[in-house]
């Protein structure tokens, strides 16, 4: 009779340690529910690949359907590191939960290169052009001025025939930066206009708001401190009410100087008082204005030389 429930007892023993394990692996995925990965995605890796159990599990207790879609304008263009720039940032915004990528090309027709890149860049994304006019390529002028407010009327109309708008935030992400993932956990409860840190801009280590009470009441920056929004296009995120409910706000060629774009804009949407200062208070640096070396194509043969052609 002992043996008997002994033997039970060992029978038993696996299927409890099983149950045990996966209530772990579940209870410890339920507080990233932000970072999570997307099912669905829209790319072609991840759809018919086995996955582990535990990914089949119950509903998470956040869904992401509730979370606020994050847009990410990125104006880009033509250059031998663009690909890779890229490669890098859709790297990043695969890991996020909900964002919606608008790719605006800088240039007068979508490129083969970007238009193969969207379609297996793996995460929802709209494509974009427009070329900036010759007059404004020049040194000393501010760029992507007119990629950056087609994203905002592609944002705009997308809207207009979807009342009421569904809770989102955007942000400017040029291509070179580098973004932590948990500035997306930051930016997205967004309610106005929120601001944070930038590292390795202004000519110093970092930029950022000074908080005092919660409140933002000056920056610290190396450069032009006079600014009425000393920050960097990498340092906000707007709510979506806020870019519907200011139609005309874009960013302006006349009269706008290098390092004013973000303050023009700024100050057509929000006051300094209004600001929400996120990464505690302004204290941590999230994102980071890298800017990738020119790379050297000394060795470049003029003609083509090699028996294959390769996209770079
Ligand atoms: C700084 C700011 O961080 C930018 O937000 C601002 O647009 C820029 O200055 C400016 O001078 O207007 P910086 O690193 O100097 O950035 O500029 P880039 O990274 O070279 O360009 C910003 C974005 O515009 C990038 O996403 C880049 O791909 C795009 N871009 C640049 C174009 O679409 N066309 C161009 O001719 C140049
Ligand atoms: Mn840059």
């Amino acid at each position: 009779m002992k043996s008997l429930l002994f033997s039970r007892f060992l029978l038993l023993l696996p299927w409890v340690l099983i149950v045990i394990i996966v209530l772990d692996i579940d209870s410890s995925r339920a507080p990233l529910p932000a970072l999570a990965p997307r099912g669905g995605g829209g790319g072609g890796s991840g759809s018919g690949g086995a996955r582990p159990a535990a990914a089949r599990a119950p509903a998470p207790r956040r869904p992401e359907a509730a979370l606020p879609t994050i847009y990410a304008i990125t104006p880009t263009y033509s250059r031998p590191v663009q690909k890779a720039e890229l490669t890098r940032l859709a790297n990043t915004f695969r890991q996020v939960a909900r964002l919606h990528w608008i790719l605006v090309e800088d240039a007068a027709a979508r490129s083969d290169l970007v238009s193969r890149f969207v379609a297996g860049a793996g995460l929802p994304c709209t494509h974009l052009h427009v070329p900036t006019p010759r007059r404004y390529k020049r040194p000393g002028l501010p760029r992507a001025t007119e990629q950056r407010n087609a994203g905002l009327a592609w944002l705009r109309q997308r809207h207009q025939h979807l009342p009421p708008p569904q809770p989102g935030v955007l942000f400017f992400a040029d291509d070179d930066n580098t973004y932590s993932l948990e500035l997306f956990q930051e930016m997205r409860t967004t309610r106005k206009v929120s601001v944070w840190p930038v590292g390795l801009v202004g000519g110093r280590r970092y930029e950022r708001p000074v908080v005092e009470n919660g409140k933002v009441v000056g920056w610290y920056t190396g450069w032009r401190a006079d600014r009425p929004f000393a920050i960097d296009m990498a340092g906000f995120a707007v709510s979506l009410q806020v870019i519907l409910s200011h139609p005309k706000a874009v960013f302006k060629r006349r009269g706008s100087q290098p390092g004013m774009q973000e303050s023009d804009f700024l100050k057509q949407i929000t006051t300094v008082e209004e600001l929400e200062p996120k990464a505690n208070n302004c204290t941590k640096v999230l994102v980071w204005h890298t800017r990738t070396e020119k790379v050297n194509l000394a060795n470049e043969p003029k003609y083509h030389l090699d028996t294959v052609s390769i996209e770079v």
